[in-house]
């Protein structure tokens, strides 16, 4: 894992922005994992001012909340077609999303994994954390090979994803979202976090015990994944400041290899 600690949420965003255009630009086909929630409103808006080329890339989202359709203002593919796709020319055939209508989740979940599969598999996955560690929609005790299917929400995602409803409107219990095992088949993953109330769960996921318990922490597994936070989600890191010596030292070379250029 590459812990990177910057100054603010904008530079979190921007340094994100600037690697996914760098692959972007090497691999015009790139296979996109995407994610949402208030982390990514920024980044995509980022990768879209750096006028990222992204006619040929192929989409993949994390999660969607079961009963909600894509019309449904606090769905993420109305997320999605609000903060990027409108903005791209990414062909709709290439946009995939898990349907929050399915009337078959087993058989959507299996279909969704076939086609990740289909293509190739993720070149490159962004990941926001929740504040209990949680990745996608991977709940604490997930288990670390899970595939895509369907999850229960904790009370406390409930109540912080409350924020992104109306008030008076229930956030559904019942969510589809890939397992940990098909995060960790992603070439790449990016996981961006800002805020104290962050710092807690990037401890775990980073300093933490492997474990269930902090689903975020299997990517302590994961050959390339890219951790790029601020000091407020770095506070409870006891390596932190290694962390940042290590960052600030890296070799041109290494640094070209970290952002894409
Ligand atoms: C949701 C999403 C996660 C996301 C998390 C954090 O629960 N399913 O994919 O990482 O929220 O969201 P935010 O960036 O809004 O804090």
């Amino acid at each position: 894992m590459e812990i990177v600690i910057l100054p603010d949420p904008e530079q979190v965003q921007k340094l994100a922005a600037k690697i996914v255009k760098a692959q972007v630009t090497q691999e015009p086909n790139l296979v996109l994992g995407c994610a949402t929630g208030s982390t990514m409103e920024g980044f995509y808006a980022e990768l879209l001012r750096h006028g990222a080329i992204l006619d040929g890339v192929t989409t993949f989202n994390l999660d969607e909340y079961l009963g909600l359709d894509a019309y449904h203002p606090c769905s993420y593919a109305a997320f999605m077609q609000e903060h990027f796709f409108r903005h791209t020319a990414i062909p709709p055939q290439r946009r995939h999303l898990l349907d929050g209508k399915t009337d078959d989740v087993s058989r959507h979940c299996a279909a969704y994994e076939e086609q990740i599969r289909a293509v190739g598999g993720i070149d490159l996955q962004l990941l926001g954390i929740g504040r209990d560690g949680h990745i996608a929609f991977n709940e604490p005790g997930s288990s670390l090979a899970s595939r895509t299917r369907l999850k229960i929400l904790t009370p406390l995602t409930r109540e912080s994803n409350a924020r992104h409803f109306p008030p008076g409107w229930e956030v559904p219990k019942y969510v589809l979202t890939m397992g940990i095992g098909t995060i960790l088949e992603a070439h790449r993953c990016l996981l961006l976090a800002f805020g104290e109330s962050k710092a807690e769960a990037i401890a775990a996921a980073v300093e933490g015990p492997l474990s269930a318990d902090c689903p975020a922490s299997a990517l302590q597994f994961h050959q390339r994944t890219t951790v790029i936070i601020d000091g407020a989600a770095a506070q409870k890191l006891r390596r932190a400041e290694y962390y940042r010596t290590v960052y600030e030292n890296k070799p041109n070379w290494m640094r070209r290899e970290l952002e894409g250029e």
